[in-house]
């Protein structure tokens, strides 16, 4: 076995240490969500909250003050960067504000980005993580399954408690992503608001759409565009909820293994990552055949949002790369599902029988791909 040396033996400890502890650093954001930590730091932060603001708005009693600012330090490293840190003077006390992250944590942030950590740290997701060794040597069953029974999508369609719970948290948490997806979707101008991606679009259907709050957005961008949104029957029972809706956007109750109603852009945002390969080909034939048009010669086409993993080596930073790798895994782990390097989407994209595709823009570590019948 290859000696290491001491330096080496010390750092490799250190890196073990770093990660089995991480998890404390996941449950620190959850706490601080929970207490709402970012509102009180917001709240006193002008120019910034002292650590004995902070004890004092939050009612943290006299033997926990330790371990508020061990927390409270834990949050505001480099890496972590949920507050920044300040010390005016030596000895003096440690005040913090904000940082963009811990902005959108606050509990009225337009937003607001709270709804899936949350999301991840229910039981019914969290427990699941701790079975990944049983899980990884058996057939077929996602860990997800393993632990609560049933797939995800079968259980947030029951009506137990834990079950409400859980589907409330995640189409918040849809919601949440959704309103920040539509800021870099749908841009406001001078005359109004403007997507290079709808331009000439008449029709559009939103695949999987949730609650609606990108067809929403484009519904109320573009008022002569008909928008729908398709989703299971049970998550768009009832809307559009009174009021709030613009009247160019309908729901429909559905299943998008079997049909996706006609228009000339089909979106799918965050749906292909859910799914094997075998179910995304089915997925994509649906969308294909409503979006083949009557043979005019306007421009059809599918938008995906998804990751399009980078490749080792490639441009894209660290940061995207480890979250681009997060997400394989929990797709995976949750839902039997993937993400895919740009070759995989391309097999996906011709089995389906679709032309060609193109990669016409960036999200963070998601990519926005136009996709041509
Ligand atoms: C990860 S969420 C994405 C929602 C939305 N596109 C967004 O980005 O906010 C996946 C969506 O797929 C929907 N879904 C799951 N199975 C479906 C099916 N067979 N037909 C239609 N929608 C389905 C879920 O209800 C959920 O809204």
């Amino acid at each position: 076995m290859e000696e290491n040396s001491q330096e080496e033996l010390v750092e490799a400890q250190s890196q073990i240490w770093r990660w089995t502890f991480s998890h404390l650093i996941s449950m620190s954001i959850k706490c601080a969500i929970h207490l709402r930590i970012p509102d009180a730091v917001h709240q006193h932060g002008e120019p910034a909250a002292s650590l004995s603001q902070l004890i004092s708005a939050l009612r943290i009693p006299p033997s926990k003050t330790h371990a508020f600012r061990c927390m409270m330090r834990v949050l505001s490293t480099r890496s972590t960067g949920f507050f920044s840190v300040q010390q005016e003077e030596e000895g003096e006390e440690l005040c913090y504000s904000l940082t963009p992250a811990s902005r959108l944590l606050l509990r009225h942030a337009p937003l607001n980005q709270a709804s899936l950590p949350l999301l991840h740290f229910h039981p019914a997701v969290r427990d699941y993580c701790s079975v990944l060794d049983t899980w990884l040597l058996e057939e077929n069953r996602t860990a997800f399954e393993v632990v609560n029974g049933a797939s995800f999508w079968d259980y947030l369609a029951g009506s137990s408690g834990p079950a409400r719970e859980l589907k409330g948290l995640f189409y918040d948490a849809m919601v949440s992503d959704s309103n920040l997806v539509v800021n870099a979707l749908v841009v406001p101008t001078v005359g109004g608001r403007e997507s290079l991606l709808f331009r000439g679009v008449r029709s559009f259907v939103d695949v999987a759409g949730g609650t609606g709050i990108v067809a929403a957005a484009v519904a109320g961008a573009f008022p002569e565009m008909k928008c729908v949104v398709l989703d299971l029957p049970h998550v768009v029972e009832g809307l559009p909820a009174a009021g709030g809706h613009p009247g160019n956007l309908e729901f429909v109750g559905g299943d998008m293994f079997r049909s996706v109603p006609s228009a000339d852009a089909v979106l799918l945002k965050s749906i292909l990552h859910n799914w094997d390969d075998e179910s995304c080909v089915k997925i994509l034939k649906c969308c294909k055949a409503a979006v083949s048009g009557d043979g005019d010669q306007r421009v059809y086409n599918m938008i995906v949002i998804d990751m399009v993993m980078s490749e080792v080596g490639s441009d894209d930073d660290d940061l995207s790369r480890e979250i681009q790798l997060c997400f394989d895994l929990m797709m995976a782990t949750l839902l039997n599902g993937k993400e895919r390097n740009e070759m995989e989407w391309k097999g996906l994209f011709e089995e389906a029988g679709f032309s060609n595709y193109k990669i016409v823009g960036k999200i963070g570590p998601r990519s926005i791909i136009e996709v041509y019948p």
